[in-house]
């Protein structure tokens, strides 16, 4: 948590538990079912965004490009498309340092973050960017609101508690903002890029995927009414929740009363930590754990593992505030990308792994190829840019540079 407050301060994720319970209630009805339905043409419409600037045989770097489409998301959701494209453009690329710095922080004595190395300037520079962006966005929208409406900024600004005290001060909100930007780029973003590691390496599950996508969606743009029909991508996207939880040892829990768990007496005050992924990896749960079977999840055929052996999302008063939301992104974002793009593995590219905040596949690189080009015909039915000159600066540099994460 002291690693990640430079970035995101006390906003929900990071507040002491004193602070949470407001902030909680306030922003909990973004993520009710009803509201859920509002986010998803703007999910999709961010995906393709993205897509549309890949070429037929380019080897991409997908964490990074996965990490560009979960801000997109995170941005047209979260800011209500408030951002002009040069600050969110700047906004991904501080990201990235932002998550390069907490890897690096995480592994190392705090002496070393005040050396005045390229990377530390990088992050700190980054740093002060992005609060200066979630700053302005305030004061824009301030500035702006006629009618302050409900979303998250109008929230943000006019939010009170039950009596009636704003619930954000003006660091408050700032730390909110960002909260809200980083926790959804950062674990979507790792999760997306996994899910497309398996895929490329198992060109049988990539198929079906593929057939599913482009019997559901039928030539047009993913929408809410495919959610209900898209059953293997919702597979996959659990099995890859299931093998590779995002924050895989992140959540901390701190005993406010004397207390016994699991046969352990812990006093007040003992600090908890649990892992998702040990819990999900393990063979008292699954049969084969470290295999990559989407078929586990056939809720036709197989009966659900026990709720507490899959905790992606965590669990209690602290459980992720967005679990429905991502769930949706996930399996939105993954059915386009089926549909359009196949993967495949780029030979004697191994994929470095590191523990970090979260769990990111260190540098992974896919080859993508046009279903277009493949198949006579996109599967959404949507002009692609191949053809129409797409946008330089996406191809990925022969070598990783040192900094990625
Ligand atoms: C695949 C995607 C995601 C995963 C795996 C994930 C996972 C988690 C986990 C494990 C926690 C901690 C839960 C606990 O302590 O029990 C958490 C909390 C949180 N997540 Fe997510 N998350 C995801 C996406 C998102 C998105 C899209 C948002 C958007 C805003 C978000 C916002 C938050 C917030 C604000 C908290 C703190 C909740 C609280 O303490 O009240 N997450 N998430």
């Amino acid at each position: 948590m002291d690693l990640v407050a430079p970035a995101v301060g006390r906003g929900l994720a990071t507040c002491p538990r004193s602070e949470h319970r407001a902030p909680r209630r306030l922003l909990q009805p973004l993520f009710h079912p009803k509201r859920l339905e509002g986010y998803v043409d703007g999910m999709v419409s961010a995906v393709r965004t993205v897509l549309d600037d890949w070429r037929d045989g380019d080897v991409l770097d997908v964490p990074l490009e996965m990490r560009k489409l979960s801000l997109r998301i995170a941005v047209s959701a979260f800011f209500s498309n408030q951002l002009p494209p040069a600050v969110r453009d700047q906004t991904a690329d501080d990201m990235t340092a932002i998550l390069v710095g907490f890897a690096q922080r995480l592994a190392r004595p705090p002496l070393f973050d005040l050396l005045p190395t390229p990377a530390n300037r990088r992050y700190k520079a980054a740093l002060r960017r992005l609060r200066r962006m979630a700053a302005d966005t305030v004061a824009t929208r301030r500035a702006n609101a006629q009618d302050p409406g409900d979303d998250f900024l109008a929230l943000l600004i006019d939010g009170k508690d039950a009596r009636g005290v704003p619930v954000h001060s003006e660091r408050g909100e700032i730390d909110q903002l960002l909260t809200f930007l980083v926790a959804p780029t950062a674990t979507a973003g790792s999760v997306l890029s996994w899910a497309l590691q398996e895929l490329a390496t198992k060109p049988g599950l990539q198929e079906r995927l593929r057939e599913e996508a482009q019997t559901v969606l039928v030539g047009s743009p993913a929408a809410a009414e495919h959610l209900g029909k898209l059953e293997f991508t919702k597979q996959v996207v659990t099995e890859t929740l299931r093998m590779y939880p995002s924050l895989w040892f992140a959540p901390l829990r701190i005993v406010t009363a004397d207390t016994q768990l699991g046969g352990y007496d812990l006093p007040a005050g003992t600090v908890v930590a649990f892992s998702p992924y040990l819990v999900q990896r393990s063979a008292e749960f699954y049969v084969d754990p470290d295999r990559f079977d989407p078929d586990r999840w056939d809720s036709a055929s197989l009966p659900a593992p026990s709720r507490q052996a899959f905790i992606p999302f965590g669990t209690g008063a602290r459980q992720c505030i967005a679990q429905d939301f991502a769930f949706n992104e996930l399996v939105l974002a993954l059915a386009t990308l089926a549909a359009q793009w196949r993967f495949e593995p780029v030979a004697g590219r191994p994929l470095p792994t590191r523990a970090s905040v979260n769990l990111t596949p260190r540098a992974l690189y896919l080859r993508v190829f046009s279903r277009e080009n493949t198949e006579g015909g996109t599967a959404t039915g949507v002009p692609s840019s191949q053809s129409a000159g797409a946008r330089p600066g996406n191809r990925r540099p022969t070598s990783s540079p040192a900094w990625q994460i």
